[in-house]
């Protein structure tokens, strides 16, 4: 997970936030790129991506280069002191390869060509497209290694995006090679995909396939490896083009725009950090109450995966986008805040997609910075704004993020597998299990660190590991090292079930997390859609001086029906509703000064937000916001040179005014001493000298109800 190098494009670093966007001349003619320049400077761009979707015009065939536009757009962005982040511009094959070459087209699990029309139309294994890829690479690299305005190498864009599972033959014979050398030979192999089951026994290395459509439910490890692989096939790809750009530029930092948000789960992530020069991400907000949230928990991961170092927003909108069901505009105010949110989990580089809304094609009804509408705008004013913002934050650029108390587990793989069909329920979301506690959380004005599961876990007095599904021996091993030092884990329902083949670890769940958690499970009982279950607060020692006892939560999904394994277990709560009614619902062993425990149903972020209080306070994590901020803000603390930089992002729609004391860098005073405004949906900064509390922290109160928050 840990980057190789960390280099920041060019001079940016030095002259404070990047600020830009995705800027596509080729759709414009040069009269256009004349006002471009002139307002981008006007807003405090200072950086711009060109080229990504610009194959077609700059290799209009086999054997024709066309530059002149590019040189020009080039010359002229430096002229105006904005740097260029240039992009490989291979994300999109033109029309001539793709008639040429219509092998190098993706095949769906069914058989049927991804056919050109939209774009990425491209296997992440096609010889035959690496070769054209490349070859554009080394033109552009050569061309443009010594341009004054290039500050980075932008390789293809969003790689995997829509391309990420191949069943092609090209993907076929490249599985087989990557299998081979996982496994080394085909015994090793059918033991790891236990393929004695369904007769699924191969003979030689040709017969495997990737999991094309089937007569039922594929070979599940047969899936996993080729979910891994599939990833590792465009880390293959980014790594092509990147030695290409290292050899003819070695002093031009690399990246690729990661898509950590949503529903993206294709690509593992953890394993792609170490393989770019800085991080770059890009985020697009889902609509609905946890919006913000969604979006924080994204940033947060984000900057995890740069290992806290400062990373790129490449990307975000301006107001709506256009590829949701329905397409809102952004609401006064969201378009800082949002921007600011990613900027306090450690964006150094605020980007949008697109610098100048399109007229035509497929995305003309997706926000820019500058709209349809033309610079006179409530949308171009905010760019404006949000330019200035940054240039006042400039101080801040550099810092690193500064570890939250608690931290959540992330696991890409853990992902792939809980949702794989012929499971015990269809209706399991891991993402959204992560992002309950993490809600829940933050609703109790707590920071956490989303992080990547191999990520060290010192430091972090509180663990929680949702549905952690996969767990090999040595990240078991890990886990109770960690307990054994005197931390405290919680984990949920579904985890510690398979090791790194997906097969079951065998004598009763949670497997390998049995006897750290002190409980074994004979059978798993998850709910339909229509049931729920009353869950209540036990009276046990962990629970006595809450004023928790008695009180009911509901859980829906999941129950298990739990033993007690250990003495020394005990229940913090009960099902007292249902086919389990009377038995564990969540549990707790203490192993000395650490502990385990175990959450069986989904709780919800409202459940989670009452049973998160004794939990947070047994393992002596304390509050950092003071009462009347909790929940309606997020606290985000970054740091470098002696000065701790905290962020207050209101979550709210209202004015939030709190106790917050330190040098306002944004935001305003209220009339009391140390205090400060918050405007609806506005954010603040403040520095202190290292390490300084924002208050004199107690424990966290557990929430009864979250109001006004769900
Ligand atoms: C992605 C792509 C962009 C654009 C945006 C629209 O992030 O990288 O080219 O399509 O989505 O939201």
């Amino acid at each position: 997970m840990s980057l190789s190098r960390h280099r920041w494009p060019g001079e940016l670093g030095r002259r404070g936030f990047g600020f830009g966007a995705d800027y596509n001349p080729e759709q414009w003619p040069a009269a256009v790129w004349r006002e471009d320049v002139r307002l981008m400077r006007e807003a405090g761009v200072n950086i711009v991506s060109v080229g990504v979707f610009a194959w077609a015009q700059l290799q209009p065939g086999p054997d024709t280069w066309d530059f002149a536009d590019l040189d020009e757009v080039m010359d002229l962005l430096h002229g105006a002191g904005i740097a260029v982040d240039l992009a490989t511009a291979t994300a999109s094959p033109p029309p001539w390869l793709t008639s040429a070459h219509p092998e190098i087209l993706p095949v769906d699990e069914q058989g049927r060509t991804v056919w050109p029309g939209g774009r990425q139309h491209w296997r992440p294994t096609s010889p035959v497209f690496r070769a054209h890829a490349l070859a554009l690479v080394e033109a552009l690299a050569t061309r443009y290694a010594r341009h004054p305005a290039l500050a980075a190498w932008h390789v293809s864009n969003e790689l995997g995006c829509h391309n990420v599972h191949d069943y092609s033959d090209d993907a076929a014979r490249a599985f087989r090679v990557w299998l081979r050398r996982r496994y080394g030979d085909l015994d090793t192999l059918n033991r790891a995909w236990c393929t004695a089951f369904w007769a699924q026994r191969f003979g030689d290395w040709a017969q495997i396939l990737p999991p094309r459509l089937a007569a039922t439910c594929p070979n599940p490890t047969q899936r996993l490896d080729f979910a891994r692989f599939s990833s590792d096939a465009l880390k293959e790809h980014l790594r092509a083009e990147r030695e290409v750009l290292r050899r003819i530029t070695p002093d031009v930092p690399v990246t690729t725009n990661f898509m950590v948000m949503g529903e993206t789960s294709g690509m593992n992530y953890a394993g792609w950090a170490g393989e770019v020069d800085f991080v770059a991400n890009d985020h697009y907000a889902r609509p609905g109450p946890r919006r913000l949230d969604e979006l924080s928990f994204s940033a947060n991961l984000t900057g995890n995966l740069a290992g806290g170092r400062p990373w790129f927003l490449m990307e975000h909108a301006t107001s709506a986008v256009n590829w949701q069901p329905v397409n809102r505009a952004k609401r006064p105010g969201e378009l800082a805040r949002d921007a600011l949110t990613h900027v306090a989990h450690g964006a150094d580089a605020v980007c949008f997609f697109q610098w100048r809304q399109s007229t035509g094609g497929a995305e003309r009804y997706h926000s820019a910075m500058v709209p349809h509408a033309g610079p006179d705008s409530a949308v171009f004013a905010g760019v404006v704004e949000l330019g200035r913002t940054l240039e006042g934050l400039a101080e801040v650029v550099g810092a690193r993020r500064r570890p939250a108390p608690v931290a959540i587990l992330f696991d890409w793989e853990s992902w792939w597998l809980a949702e794989q069909e012929f499971s015990p329920t269809s209706l399991l979301r891991y993402r959204r299990e992560a992002l309950d506690w993490y809600g829940a959380l933050l609703d109790l004005g707590m920071r956490a660190d989303v992080l990547p599961v191999a990520a060290p876990l010192d430091g972090y007095r509180l663990v929680v590991a949702p549905v952690l599904h996969m767990v090999p021996g040595p990240l078991a091993a890990r886990l109770r090292a960690y307990v054994a030092g005197g931390g405290h884990l919680v984990t949920t329902y579904f985890s510690g079930i398979v090791d790194e083949h997906a097969h079951v670890h065998p004598g009763g769940y949670p497997g390998a997390l049995r006897e750290l958690l002190g409980i074994r499970i004979e059978e798993f009982d998850p709910l339909p859609d229509d049931e729920q279950v009353t869950v209540t607060l036990a009276d046990g020692p962990a629970l006595i001086d809450t004023g928790l006892t008695g009180a009911e939560l509901t859980g829906t999904l999941w129950t298990d029906r739990i033993e007690l394994a250990d003495a020394g277990v005990e229940v913090l709560a009960r099902f007292t509703s249902g086919e389990q009614a009377g038995r564990p619902a969540v549990t707790r062993l203490a192993h000395g000064p650490g502990s385990a425990g175990y959450v069986s149903p989904r709780l919800g972020t409202a459940g989670l937000a009452v049973l998160l209080g004794p939990l947070l306070s047994s393992a002596g994590v304390t509050g950092e916001l003071p009462p009347e901020a909790c929940g309606r803000v997020e606290l985000v603390v970054r740091g470098h040179s002696g000065h701790d930089y905290r962020f207050l992002v209101n979550r709210t729609d209202g004015p939030v005014e709190l106790a917050a004391p330190g040098e306002l860098l944004l935001g305003r005073a209220t009339g009391s001493e140390g205090g400060v405004r918050l405007d609806p949906r506005g954010v603040a900064v403040l520095r202190h000298p290292v390490g300084a509390r924002l208050r004199s922290g107690d424990h966290p109160r557990s929430r009864l109800a979250a109001p006004g928050l769900d």
